[in-house]
């Protein structure tokens, strides 16, 4: 009999993951399927008791439920601890085991780019939000050294960097203090939702006391180049979208649901062909 696999968020109708993780089971020739469901907050509790009953075999969980879920699980992973949030679930002989691919998928992605090197160098978060949370801890868990985190409200990168428990050098900075120094940093990652469709005018940090030949990353991939990246792009940088992020954390989780390692950059490219990208 077919496995069941899926995912659960609000909304959910723009989700490409159903088409990434189908495409990846017809071509390993897997007997399996994904679906996304809308679960409404008032119905998460629910949701995962279905889940258990049907047996669904492993899912992911997105906006908003990443944080609530973990009440409902028999079991999180260390990492997921750390970051307080939930990405991805397996269901092992009946006991839900919570995992979170996000910042490690960041991580791969970024490493596909620039190679394993990227881990000495200097870094800034533009960010204090949920995702900056799944990148910098698992940055930090990894072994970077420096990584610097500027935010619109400074209080909240006061309070990711205080709660990061592995050795790292850390500066809470006002987005004004980052970009006057914006050429300390060999890469710079926006986490942040500035510039996402539909506000695609705007932009996170202005770059123009960056050096020529930074990593600028976006882990935006609507639209699947931002103004920033663009900007980026003209004053000498080497840009990455969120795809890469997006991909990474689909390909962990379908490696913990299967055990079997997909084909990224097919992945990749369905993604980039739903986005009406090539
Ligand atoms: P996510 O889980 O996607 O990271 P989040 O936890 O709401 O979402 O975090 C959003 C991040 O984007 C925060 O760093 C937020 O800055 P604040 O902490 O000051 O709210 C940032 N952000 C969102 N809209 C912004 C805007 N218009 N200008 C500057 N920063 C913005």
């Amino acid at each position: 009999m077919g496995k069941l696999f899926g995912l659960i968020g609000h909304p959910v109708g723009h989700s490409m993951s159903p088409f990434m993780h189908n495409d990846q089971f017809a071509n390993l020739g897997i007997d399996g399927h994904y679906h996304a469901f809308d679960v409404h907050p008032k119905d998460l509790e629910a949701a995962i008791q279905g889940i258990r009953v049907l047996g669904i075999s492993g899912f992911n969980i997105t906006i908003p439920h990443k944080v609530n879920v973990i009440q409902y699980l028999d079991e999180v992973d260390e990492e997921a601890k750390q970051i307080g949030a939930v990405n991805t679930v397996v269901n092992k002989n009946g006991k839900l085991i919570g995992y979170n691919t996000d910042g490690k998928g960041f991580v791969v992605s970024l490493m596909q780019l620039a190679g394993d090197s990227v881990l000495h160098k200097k870094m800034l978060l533009v960010g204090a939000g949920g995702a900056a949370r799944g990148i910098y801890i698992t940055l930090a868990r990894l072994g970077v050294q420096h990584i610097d985190i500027a935010n619109r409200t400074v209080e909240k990168a006061n309070e990711l960097i205080a709660s990061c428990s592995f050795p790292i050098t850390s500066n809470a900075l006002s987005i004004i203090e980052a970009e006057k120094n914006l050429f300390n940093y060999e890469i710079i990652i926006n986490t942040t939702s500035v510039g996402m469709s539909p506000q695609t005018g705007m932009i996170p940090i202005d770059l123009k006391n960056m050096k020529a030949g930074t990593i600028l990353s976006d882990i935006i991939y609507n639209p699947i180049e931002t103004k920033w990246l663009k900007l980026g792009r003209s004053l000498g940088g080497v840009v990455q979208n969120g795809v890469g992020m997006f991909v990474g954390q689909g390909a962990l989780a379908f490696e913990l649901w299967t055990g079997q390692k997909p084909d990224f950059k097919g992945m990749e490219k369905i993604v980039r062909t739903q986005l009406g990208g090539n």
